[in-house]
């Protein structure tokens, strides 16, 4: 079996990227290849290095344009033989020669439910919005932020007595169920895309974890 070799892009913690070390344990069809690290110190990195998968820092360096590095990222993910590319919390933009050269081959994790609060800090947005379900976002990258072809989304219940760090603490649970479970039908070949709109082959609903309300005493 031919494995469908992954690039990981990150820039922090990296328990995305620990979920997927986990799930693709080497009797799927994809294999996580390579981790890509803009910061030096992401924990990340260091979960690559326990899990035995080569891992690089590519920063960057203030002289440097956005063009010279992505294209610098291109060509390594080239000479490793990638063929899809997670970004999985890497907090860089990819600009738009990049995307048109990986074009549906880019996923990323976005902690909202799409199209509601794209950028940073999406799950502050979600508390001040007040908003009753939260969730997060598995989709493909095109030339704007946060506004590809959407795979995947999970659902949570927001309580009044959530905070920034308690919701996204949740979040990041399903996004750890999502995010593995998007990039294997991906690398199986099992999702198309028709005018933006996503299908993906015998697939149970994409939807897949709402859970009940949060029953809070004050
Ligand atoms: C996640 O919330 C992801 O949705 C966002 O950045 C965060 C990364 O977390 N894009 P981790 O580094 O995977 O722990």
């Amino acid at each position: 079996m031919t494995r469908g070799k992954i690039a990981v892009l990150i820039s922090g913690s990296g328990s995305n990227l620990q979920a997927l070390i986990d799930s693709f344990d080497g009797r799927n069809r994809g294999e996580i290849a390579l981790v890509v690290s803009n910061r030096a110190d992401a924990f990340g990195l260091q979960r690559a290095a326990k899990a035995g998968i080569e891992h690089i820092h590519l920063p960057k360096y203030k002289s440097q344009s956005r063009a010279d590095y992505d294209d610098l990222l291109s060509q390594t993910l080239k000479e490793k033989d990638i063929e899809w590319v997670v970004c999985a919390g890497f907090m860089r933009i990819l600009g738009s020669a990049f995307v048109q050269e990986w074009r549906e081959r880019i996923i990323n994790i976005h902690p909202s439910l799409l199209p509601a609060f794209p950028g940073t800090e999406a799950i502050k947005q979600a508390i001040n919005a007040r908003v009753r379900i939260a969730g997060a976002t598995v989709h493909f990258v095109d030339e704007g932020t946060d506004t590809g072809p959407i795979i995947a989304q999970s659902a949570i219940a927001v309580g009044n007595l959530d905070t920034v760090e308690s919701l996204k603490a949740r979040v990041l649970v399903t996004e750890h169920k999502l995010l593995p479970k998007a990039v294997m039908w991906a690398v199986d070949g099992r999702i198309s895309i028709n005018d933006g709109v996503v299908t993906i082959s015998e697939a149970e609903q994409p939807v897949i974890s709402i859970f009940s309300p949060i029953v809070e005493s004050e």
